[in-house]
């Protein structure tokens, strides 16, 4: 079997200079895939992600993930660079914590924006570039599956709710129109910067104890679904959300 199962392959991953999108920019390129990896507004940990996996195979891009301008760049210096898209990965995402009450029409505009807009309009803007056995993975999050859910999490879990629609539509247009495979991954609390801020020791222990397996997980442990998803092994995975979360829902 190849030890680079992706090589010849692109992927785009937004988000891609931190967290569950470094991590998987890493198993990717790790097995030979061409990462483009867009940040927002931290260049220095884009570029040293870049260096670390090697100028040949990963390529900074910064643009708002969030608006059309933003995934328009994102695509035009994607295809300048390589030339087509293998694989789409818009991850990048806004953990809001806003119960109904305390949501402001500008947390609900920027959290949508990222969350939803951002990936929809990427998909679009991508989809010309991107051939038959491409392969695109959305994020949602396990809290639009556990059985009990805090308040705060009413505007998030809209978000990644209309993202599990997107998915679940999406594939059955784009298999039967263009041959590309839809999935999404719905992870579950993992240690990132998007999990971690803000959230005391104290909180962190008591999350880590109701997991079945006493802990939070890792963006690896994320990216390692992510890269099986886009691979040939899943060439018959479509229109799935797939959570990976250690067995909490
Ligand atoms: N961590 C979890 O527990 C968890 C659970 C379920 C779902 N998820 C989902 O997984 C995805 C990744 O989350 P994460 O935890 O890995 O996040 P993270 O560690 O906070 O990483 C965020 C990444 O997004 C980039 N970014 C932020 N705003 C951007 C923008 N407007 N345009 C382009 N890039 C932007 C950041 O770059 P800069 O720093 O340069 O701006 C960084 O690369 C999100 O969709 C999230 O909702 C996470």
């Amino acid at each position: 079997m190849s030890t680079t199962p992706l090589a010849g392959k692109v992927a785009v991953i937004t988000g891609g200079s931190k967290g569950i999108g470094a991590a998987t920019a890493t198993q990717l390129v790790s097995r030979g895939a061409r990462v483009v990896v867009n940040y927002g507004r931290d260049t220095s940990a884009a570029e040293k992600l870049v260096s670390t996996l090697g100028a040949d195979n990963a390529y900074a891009v910064q643009a708002d993930a969030a608006s059309i301008s933003g995934v328009e760049k994102l695509v035009k210096s994607t295809i300048e660079k390589f030339g087509k898209i293998d694989i789409l990965i818009p991850n990048a995402g806004l953990l809001t914590l806003k119960d109904v009450e305390s949501c402001t029409e500008e947390d609900f505009d920027r959290t949508f924006n990222i969350n939803v807009k951002g990936p929809f309009f990427l998909v679009q803007k991508a989809l010309p570039y991107m051939a038959a056995g491409s392969s695109i993975v959305l994020i949602s999050t396990t809290q639009c599956y556990a059985s009990t859910v805090s308040a705060p999490y009413t505007l998030y879990c809209a978000t990644k709710g209309a993202i599990d629609q997107l998915t679940r539509v999406l594939s059955k247009d784009l298999l039967a129109k263009k041959g590309i495979r839809v999935n999404a991954i719905a992870p579950g609390p993992t240690a990132t910067d998007l999990f971690l801020e803000g959230k005391p020791q104290q909180v962190l222990d008591a999350i880590a104890g109701a997991h079945p397996g006493k802990r939070i997980g890792k963006p690896e442990e994320i990216a390692a679904s992510i890269a099986y998803v886009v691979g040939d092994g899943a060439s018959w995975v479509s229109g799935q959300t797939i959570k990976v979360n250690g067995g909490l829902a």
